[in-house]
C-alpha cells in the first residue's frame, strides 16, 4: 500500500483529514532545489477509528526514503501536539531511512523533536507504531518510546546501523532480515510486540488494538456489550491442573475458558513465552491479563518474562485497565546466564510495576506461587485487591524437593534408607505448604474457588473494583530499575 492508502484504510471511511499537505523542505543544497514535493513525504491528519478521534503520521518512502527533514518533522509534531492537547491517540505508520542526509542538524533536530513529544505523550495518549517498510537509523527510536509496535512480515525491518555499516565495523555478515526483520524483533530483541503478513493486517490489528484502550489517561477503556453469560461456570477448569506438580499445562486454555468468547489478543506472543500479556473483556470490560505459563520453561520468571510483563503492566496502569493475574509460577528461573544478565535488576521491573499499578488488580492463583515470584505476581502484600486460589494452589518458599533437601540435609545424609526418609520428609512438606489454606487463614488470599466458577468471580468482583481510588504518594516519578 502506498502511504495514503494506509491512511485511507485506517481511518473509518471518509473521515480522515489532511493537514499541511502543502508543506514543502527549505533545503537548498545537494541539488535538493530540484526534489521539492509537496507534503515532503509524510501525510498527516487525524480521523475516526470506530468513531473515536485519532491522529496519524504515515511516511511515504517514494520521497526521498521517507526520510524526516525539517519540515516534514514540523508536520508529525504539530499532529502529536494536536492529539495530546485533545487526548487522542497517535498511530505512527513508518516506512523510513531515518534523518534527511542532505539536512544535517536540521533534520536530527527534527527527530529530537518528535522524541521529546513521544517522550511526552507516554502515559497520556496511546502511542502506536506500526512499521510498514525499512526503517532505519532515527526512524527506530519513536516507536522505541511508543506503547506497541507491529511490524509487518518480509517487507519491514528496523536497525539502528544496517548490514553494509556493520560489515565495515565489526566484519559481520547479516541480511536485512536477520537483522531487524519482524522474526527478529518479534523473538529475539523484543522490541516489536506483533508480527503479521501484510499492511492490511497490520492496520486492521492497530483499529483492533484500540478497542481495549481509552483515548486518554483520564478515560475509561470502551466497553461493549458482552453476549457470553457472566456467570458461565467451564467445568473443564476443574480437571485443568494435572496431578502432579511438575506436569505442565497450557495457561491459554484457562484464559479462553475465562474472558468473554475466549477471546485473548495476545501481545508479544513471540517473545518470553513463559509469560503470557494480553488484552481481553470480562463482562463487556478490558482487562490487561499477566499470566504465567507452564507450558514453557515450567512458567519460571526470567529477564526477558519479567521485562515483558512489566511494561505491559505499566501500560495497563497508565490507562485504567483493569489488570488480572494468572499465576503458577515456581519462581525466577536459576543460573549464571540470568545472574550476570541481571535477572535481579529486570526481576525487581516487575515486582516495581505491580507494586505501583493502582488500577484495580485481581490475582488468581492457579497452582505454584513459589518464592519471590509470590511477591512479584500481584500479591495481596502489593496491593491487590482481590487474590483468589483454586484448591490446587500450592504457596511456599520453594518446592517441595529443594525445600527438603535444605532442611533435612543431616538427617538425609545419616539415614540408611535415603529415598525412603526423602519421601516421607517431601510428603510432609506438601501437606503443610502444597494448598492455599495458610495463605487464605491469614487474609493474603480473599478466598478459595472452584476453577470453574473463576469467571463468574473475576466479573463480580470487577464490579465492586469500579469505583477504586487509589494513588502513591506525591512525586515527581519513581525509579523503576530500568
Ligand atoms: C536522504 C535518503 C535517505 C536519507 C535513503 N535516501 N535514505 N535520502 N536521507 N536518510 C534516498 C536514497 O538516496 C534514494 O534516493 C532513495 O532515498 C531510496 O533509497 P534506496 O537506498 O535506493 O532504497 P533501499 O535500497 O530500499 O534502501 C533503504 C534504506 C537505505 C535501507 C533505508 O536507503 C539506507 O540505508 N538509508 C540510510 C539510512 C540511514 O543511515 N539514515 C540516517 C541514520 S542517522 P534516489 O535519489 O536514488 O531515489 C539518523 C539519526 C537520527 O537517523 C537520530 C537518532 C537518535
Amino acid at each position: 500500500m502506498t502511504a495514503r492508502e494506509r491512511i485511507e484504510f485506517l481511518f473509518d471511511p471518509g473521515t480522515f483529514e489532511e493537514v499541511d499537505a502543502h508543506v514543502t523542505h527549505r533545503c537548498r543544497d545537494f541539488g535538493m532545489e530540484n526534489r521539492i514535493v509537496p507534503g515532503d513525504g509524510v501525510v498527516c491528519g487525524h480521523g475516526r477509528i470506530d468513531g473515536r478521534l485519532a491522529y496519524a503520521f504515515a511516511q511515504d518512502f517514494t520521497v526521498l526514503a521517507g526520510s524526516v527533514s525539517e519540515t516534514n518533522a514540523a508536520k508529525i509534531v504539530k499532529i502529536m501536539d494536536l492529539a495530546m492537547k485533545m487526548g487522542a491517540p497517535v498511530i505512527g505508520l513508518n516506512d523510513s531511512g531515518g534523518a534527511r542526509i542532505q539536512e544535517g542538524v536540521l533534520s536530527l533536530g527534527g527527530y529530537a523533536d518528535i522524541f521529546l513529544r513521544n517522550t511526552l505523550a507516554s502515559g497520556v495518549v496511546p502511542q502506536i507504531s506500526a512499521i510498514m517498510g525499512p526503517c532505519a537509523g532515527g526512524a527506530v527510536y519513536s516507536p522505541a518510546i511508543t506503547d506497541f509496535t507491529i511490524m509487518v512480515k518480509n517487507t519491514s525491518y528496523m536497525f539502528v546501523t544496517g548490514p553494509d555499516v556493520i560489515r565495515t565495523v565489526t566484519h559481520e555478515q547479516v541480511t536485512k532480515e536477520e537483522l531487524g526483520g519482524a522474526q527478529t524483533h518479534n523473538e529475539k530483541s523484543g522490541v516489536a510486540h506483533f508480527a503479521v503478513e501484510n499492511d492490511e493486517e497490520c492496520l486492521l490489528l492497530i483499529r483492533e488494538l484500540l478497542s481495549f484502550m481509552p483515548s486518554n489517561n483520564v478515560d475509561d477503556p470502551p466497553r461493549v456489550e458482552s453476549p457470553d453469560p457472566a456467570d458461565r461456570a467451564d467445568e473443564a477448569l476443574d480437571a485443568i491442573v494435572p496431578a502432579a506438580p511438575n506436569q505442565p499445562y497450557d495457561m491459554l486454555d484457562v484464559i479462553h475458558a475465562v474472558v468473554d468468547e475466549g477471546y485473548f489478543l495476545e501481545v508479544h506472543h513471540h517473545f518470553a513465552k513463559n509469560i503470557l500479556v494480553g488484552f481481553a473483556r470480562l463482562g463487556g470490560r478490558p482487562v490487561g491479563i499477566v499470566a504465567n505459563q507452564p507450558a514453557y520453561l515450567a512458567g519460571t520468571l526470567d529477564i526477558d518474562a519479567s521485562v515483558k510483563g512489566a511494561r505491559f503492566v505499566r501500560f495497563c496502569d497508565a490507562f485504567n485497565i483493569p489488570l488480572v493475574t494468572f499465576e503458577d509460577v515456581p519462581g525466577f528461573l536459576p543460573g549464571t546466564v540470568q545472574e550476570y544478565g541481571g535477572i535481579i535488576r529486570h526481576g525487581a521491573k516487575l515486582l516495581f510495576a505491580f507494586a505501583e499499578a493502582t488500577v484495580p488488580k485481581l490475582t488468581v492463583i492457579t497452582r505454584k506461587a513459589y518464592g519471590g515470584a509470590y511477591c512479584v505476581m500481584s500479591s495481596k502484600h502489593i496491593r491487590t485487591d482481590v487474590n483468589y486460589a483454586w484448591p490446587t494452589a500450592e504457596i511456599a518458599v520453594m518446592g517441595a524437593e529443594g525445600a527438603v533437601n535444605i532442611l533435612y540435609r543431616r538427617e538425609l545424609d545419616a539415614a540408611g534408607d535415603v529415598a525412603a526418609a526423602r519421601a516421607a520428609r517431601v510428603s510432609e512438606y506438601r501437606e503443610k505448604f502444597a494448598n492455599p489454606q495458610v495463605a487464605a487463614a491469614r487474609g493474603f488470599v480473599d478466598a478459595i474457588i472452584q476453577p470453574r466458577e473463576t469467571r463468574a468471580r473475576l466479573i463480580a468482583a470487577l464490579a465492586t473494583l469500579e469505583t477504586k481510588r487509589d494513588r502513591n504518594p506525591p512525586k515527581k516519578h519513581g525509579n523503576i530499575p530500568l
